[in-house]
């Protein structure tokens, strides 16, 4: 199958969505991680960051083995973000502004996208597979998260 005549699965904009999110969370992630003082959230900064990349990376080669392209999603919001992470504002502040802007963003979370398409049986099995695993592994990451902001915040 070459890519002019793969059918377009319906789940491809979401494996879409997913890469370029995890491109743009490792790119501030780093950056952040390369701006803290703090060594245990610079370690959990760093090591979330690294799973981010790579998620992009498979989540990228999963596209192409189904036959198309991965293309960026428009995010008008990053570079607020990625300004506001690789910034000298302290680490509180960037934990605060970063609760606000999840509780301002709207339409469904990718989240509840990728638990429905894990359970699609229309969902090829390897994609399947791969997004339980990947959502296993977001939810190590964000309970890391949470575990090194809590950390911070009870000592601001
Ligand atoms: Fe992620």
């Amino acid at each position: 199958m070459t890519a002019e005549n793969a059918t377009k699965p319906h789940y491809l904009e979401l494996l879409n969505d997913i890469a370029s999110g995890e491109r743009r969370a490792g790119i501030h992630l780093a950056a952040w991680a390369g701006k803290t003082q703090d060594l245990g959230l610079k370690s959990c900064l760093s090591l979330v960051a690294a799973r981010e990349t790579s998620h992009h990376q498979i989540f990228e080669r999963r596209i192409t083995e189904l036959g198309h392209a991965w293309t960026e999603n428009e995010a008008p919001e990053f570079e607020e973000r990625l300004r506001v992470s690789g910034s000298d504002m302290p680490d509180v502040e960037k934990i605060r502004w970063g609760k606000a802007e999840q509780a301002r963003r709207q339409g469904p979370a990718i989240r509840e996208r990728y638990e429905a398409a894990m359970a699609d049986e229309s969902v090829d099995p390897l994609t399947r597979s791969l997004l339980r695993w990947f959502s296993d592994v977001e939810a190590d990451s964000g309970a890391l998260l949470r575990q090194a902001y809590e950390a911070i915040e009870k000592d601001a």
